[in-house]
């Protein structure tokens, strides 16, 4: 299968990265097209990844087109495409099903948006349960993102928060990250095993949950021995509003 890319910007090459990781000899088959084209052949070059001329270029060359533009330029970009017979894969925020059937109506289109560890095959994609697929483009769709994320279907009045709480995090968990650095800075760590202990921490934080399905307050108390040091932290982080803090945070973005 031939993949193409329009839009060749962070999320599109993280895309990239991912399937490269997974799909041996796969750039061979994939198709790039952007705006400016010297930055197109410059950044598609790293990877071997064919760069195109025009956007109908790649999607011509392609079976399978993921959209990665900005949500304002979605419109435009698409209106003026032949699309027939092709599965287009949308990974821009905000824009889902009924958006496509007003732009591109007639087509094979679905909306999943990823978050940037994708690109080391540990992503999330929330994926829009409402599409135009048939049921084997579906399976196709699946089983390609299915090697870089875990898949998350959702009924598409779901999509923002879903998409907020996956998307925007790895944000806040980088913040997060930096601040116990510093803190490890601050104590003698060096800030690279600092950084490392953290992100290893945050990784296997975030599997047990995942594999044990422990309620997250059982995580936090089988760390907490009465008394101990622990619960001291704990006690500090209430009292300055930690997760009342992290809840406004998505209350700033779902505004
Ligand atoms: N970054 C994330 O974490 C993330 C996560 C989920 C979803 N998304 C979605 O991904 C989309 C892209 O975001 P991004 O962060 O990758 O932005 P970005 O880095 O700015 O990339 C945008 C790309 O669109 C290209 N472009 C502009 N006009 C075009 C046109 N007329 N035809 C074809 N390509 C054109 C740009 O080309 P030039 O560079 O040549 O201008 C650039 O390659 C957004 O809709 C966003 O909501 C992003």
């Amino acid at each position: 299968m031939k993949i193409g890319f329009i839009g060749f910007g962070n999320i599109a090459q993280a895309m990239a990265q991912g399937l490269i990781e997974k799909h041996e000899n796969i750039t061979q088959q994939m198709y790039a097209s952007s705006y400016n084209y010297e930055k197109l052949v410059r950044n598609t070059a790293k990877y071997g990844i064919h760069p195109c001329k025009t956007n109908q270029e790649t999607v011509d060359n392609c079976d399978l087109v993921f959209i990665c533009v900005k949500p304002y330029q979605v419109k435009d970009v698409l209106s003026e495409l032949s699309l027939e017979n092709k599965i287009i894969v949308s990974l821009v925020g905000g824009k889902y099903n009924q958006d496509y059937e007003e732009i591109i109506p007639g087509t094979h289109h679905i909306a999943c948006i990823p978050n940037t560890a994708i690109s080391v095959v540990e992503g999330v994609i929330v994926v829009e349960q409402t599409h135009t697929l048939t049921q084997e483009q579906l399976h196709t769709v699946h089983e390609l993102l299915s090697t870089v994320a875990m898949l998350e279907y959702v009924e598409t009045a779901k999509m923002n928060i879903a998409t907020t709480i996956s998307g925007c995090t790895p944000a806040y968990t980088a913040m997060y990250l930096e601040a116990l650095g510093d803190a490890a800075c601050k104590y003698g760590l060096t800030r690279e095993v600092g950084y490392r202990l953290v992100a290893k921490m945050i990784e296997g934080t975030g599997k047990m949950a995942r594999v044990t399905q422990k309620h997250p307050g059982i995580l936090k108390d089988e760390v907490c021995s009465p008394k101990g040091t622990t619960i001291k932290g704990i006690a500090s982080l209430e009292k300055d509003g930690f997760r009342g803090t992290i809840i406004n945070a998505i209350d700033e973005v779902m505004k």
